[in-house]
């Protein structure tokens, strides 16, 4: 197949102008936003244009679908509240310059999607552990964003949506090309990684009930400040996580809502993300029982009340041996000694689909390590050789 790198590139800026944000190549696309909708109805002409068929599934995934079973490839179109012009869309990207690419050369049928809320507005990977059965979508029609907006009404404002979910079984095998959002091979000069596994999730909010008060009368002995409360919380937690975590263990308190959040009254209420990451499911539950033993422990002692949303994640994936060979074939004569093999720490709708078919990842470098952020950027070059290695890889796998 003979690949358009010109015209790739061109159809991943076109993109980046849904939500264009920031200095640089930023991004404010979240699911469901104006800049969402209107995106992947440019990606739904994108794909009648390479001659694949679109379906919108009913909680917003977008296929392109091929004449025939197929490989599928993708990732996701939504960003972060503030976010980069890459993380995800790359892989739609490449994905349909394949598939078209493919469709030119005769085959063969080649797949794309762009999976809807990877970035986790309202879950974690919402639209492809619908799809792949993670959670069940009524499940998910319950879970709310932080402003308390429902995912059930999200999808539902949204125009264009079929009443049928696409049948997997179309699909022999999922890979997904991604920015790597992290320091590794930009740090060792290489460009292409081929992933080993993704790291698991746990994700939860929790909430402390204090009391609301007056912030010049109330003694510091009759408070219940909720912001003490989490400060006290973020602290002991570190503390106690250093016995159990390794280096490649990660947690963030990302989101933080304190009311009513002014200067002269004492906080009577906290509602904060907690997340926490790492490649073993046991050391997840591990964590998990110090997260919720500290709450408790300090809502006693404070004498304040404690609330545990539901518990959201992902448990840890291998990707499959096949198709990452494939990959590994295509690094290889594409990157030669410029490419290794490494796990995610960022979670990806690949874990979801491992579900249902083999799947398989590749990144190229993320210049500094930066993502999520609106500085986030690759060097075009890197961006062509991950292209190239997708469809070697597709090539390898001759369907
Ligand atoms: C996805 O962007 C993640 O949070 O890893
Ligand atoms: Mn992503
Ligand atoms: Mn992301």
């Amino acid at each position: 197949m003979r690949l358009n790198s010109e015209r790739f590139l061109r159809d991943l800026h076109a993109l980046r102008g849904f939500g264009a944000a920031g200095v640089g190549k930023g991004v404010i696309r979240p699911a469901f936003s104006e800049a969402d909708v209107e995106a992947r109805a440019w990606l739904k002409g994108r794909m009648l244009d390479a001659g694949l068929t679109p379906h919108l599934d009913p909680v917003g995934n977008l296929f392109g679908l091929a004449y025939d079973r197929s490989l599928l490839l993708g990732s996701h179109s939504d960003s972060q509240p503030e976010g980069g012009w890459l993380d995800g869309a790359l892989g739609v990207i490449a994905g349909l310059e394949v598939a078209r690419a493919s469709v030119e050369a005769g085959g063969p049928p080649i797949s794309v999607v762009s999976f809807q809320d990877e970035e986790g507005r309202f879950g974690v990977t919402t639209g492809s552990a619908i799809w792949s059965g993670q959670i069940a979508l009524e499940e998910a029609d319950a879970l709310s964003d932080h402003e308390g907006i429902g995912f059930g009404d999200a999808r539902a404002s949204m125009p264009g949506r079929a009443e049928t979910f696409v049948d997997p079984d179309r699909f022999t095998g999922f890979i997904e090309m991604h920015i790597e959002q992290g320091p590794v091979l930009d740090q060792a000069n290489d460009q292409i990684g081929v992933v080993s596994g993704i790291v698991g999730i746990r994700d939860m909010k929790i909430t402390f009930g204090g009391e609301q008060n007056h912030a010049g009368t109330t003694p510091m002995a009759l408070r219940k400040d909720a912001f003490q409360a989490l400060s006290d919380f973020n602290t002991r937690l570190n503390d106690r996580f250093r016995n159990v975590i390794t280096p490649r263990t990660v947690w963030t308190i990302g989101h933080v809502n304190l009311h009513p959040n002014a200067s002269s009254i004492v906080p009577g209420r906290v509602n904060f993300s907690m997340q926490w990451r790492d490649a073993d499911a046991d050391r997840l539950l591990h964590l998990e029982r110090i997260v919720r033993d500290t709450a408790s422990e300090l809502a006693e002692e404070r004498q304040i009340s404690l609330e545990f949303g539901p518990l959201l994640g992902l448990d840890p994936v291998a990707m499959d041996p096949g198709l990452r060979n494939a990959l590994r074939s295509g690094a290889e004569r594409v990157a030669p000694e410029r490419w290794r093999d490494m796990p995610s720490g960022a979670l990806h709708d690949a874990t979801n689909v491992s579900r249902l078919m083999p799947v398989a990842m590749l990144f190229v470098p993320s210049i500094g390590g930066i993502s999520h952020n609106f500085a986030e950027d690759t060097a075009e070059e890197d961006l062509v050789a991950g292209l190239r290695v997708l469809a070697h890889a597709v090539g390898c796998l001759g369907q």
